[in-house]
């Protein structure tokens, strides 16, 4: 795997799956495969739980870890090519990205959408100049559109709590103060999409995600009839993705806390586990009773990230 994006870049999925519980039973079985390589982990922007799933997931694969915080400590980035750099940028992207290339054998990125210009984000200017520069194998740690690894661990998590062969699992916008990306909830629509589950999506209108990555799902916009027998809830906020109308790409709609996953949504699920990403805003995403509920799985689902980033990783050394 040169390129871990899209789950397509994944192949079978069922044996992805298969793969991802026994390195879960035993996630050293292939500390040889990672000695002398180095992965090199880019931030543009924070992070818990990617940061230290990665790192681990790198370990338990023998391979030594570079994490690079851009914008503490290294010099400021320019990412626009035909630019006077007579400002405060100091380097180009364009010598960066081969440069960091030179010491190691696996790259992951971090960059989020910047909300400036919705083509660049959803072209994935940032990470395509890695793919194209860099000459390693490059894996998403969350870009402008795509979050692979949390959408995999996800997946991973609904195979080990489901409780019928296809489960209804239902992605769930809810409020947040501030705009965020659409890269969960794309990712996890496209993941879903290709999983053997009954997939709804609800949001209110004007929140439609971008047809490449919710496909033919069921779109619900009464968040009640959408929770209707659910098995899973996956909870996410996101900004408006401009489907309908470009100029409000990136914008904050709505703030209406009906739409916060409380126990009124829950009960009439069919005891659906609850999902989160996390970091998880409680009483505007989640209510205080439902993420401390015994259906929820939000803990576990992190735990998953190593899984998640171990098997890409195995297998980006594998194709080395
Ligand atoms: N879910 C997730 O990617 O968490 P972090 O932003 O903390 O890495």
């Amino acid at each position: 795997m040169k390129v871990f994006q899209h789950v397509s870049d994944i192949g079978d999925l069922k044996l992805a799956l298969e793969e991802a519980l026994s390195i879960k039973k035993d996630r050293y079985q292939y500390q040889g495969l990672g000695k002398n390589k180095t992965a090199m982990l880019i931030f543009f922007n924070n992070s818990l739980r990617t940061r230290l799933s990665t790192q681990k997931a790198a370990m338990n694969l023998g391979m030594n870890v570079i994490v690079l915080d851009v914008n503490q400590g290294a010099w400021k980035l320019e990412t626009e090519r035909g630019v006077i750099m007579d400002g405060d940028k100091s380097e180009h992207l364009l010598e960066a990205i081969p440069v960091m290339g030179c010491y190691c054998d696996l790259i992951g990125v971090r960059s989020f959408a910047r909300f400036e210009n919705r083509q660049d984000d959803y072209e994935e200017k940032i990470l395509n100049q890695f793919i194209k520069y860099s000459g390693k194998p490059v894996f998403f740690m969350e870009s402008a559109t795509v979050h692979p690894l949390q959408a995999f661990a996800d997946l991973i998590t609904i195979e080990e709590y489901k409780r019928s062969a296809r489960p209804k699992v239902v992605l769930s916008w809810a409020p947040h103060p501030k705009a965020l990306p659409q890269a969960v909830p794309n990712s996890f629509a496209e993941w879903m999409n290709a999983a053997d589950v009954d997939f709804v999506v609800t949001h209110p209108e004007g929140y439609e995600l971008d047809p490449k990555f919710v496909g033919d799902a069921k779109v619900e916009y009464d968040q009640m009839k959408a929770f209707e027998g659910a098995d899973f809830i996956y909870a996410k906020n996101w900004s408006c993705p401009g489907v309908t109308r470009p100029e409000d790409y990136g914008k904050v709609l709505s703030k209406d806390m009906s739409w916060t996953v409380d126990s009124r949504h829950m009960a009439v699920t069919n005891n659906a586990f609850f999902m989160h990403c996390l970091p998880v805003r409680r009483n505007m995403i989640v209510t205080d009773d439902v993420i401390e509920s015994p259906t929820s799985i939000v803990i576990p689902e992190a735990a998953n990230r190593e899984i998640s980033a171990q098997v890409v990783l195995k297998r980006m050394l594998e194709s080395l």
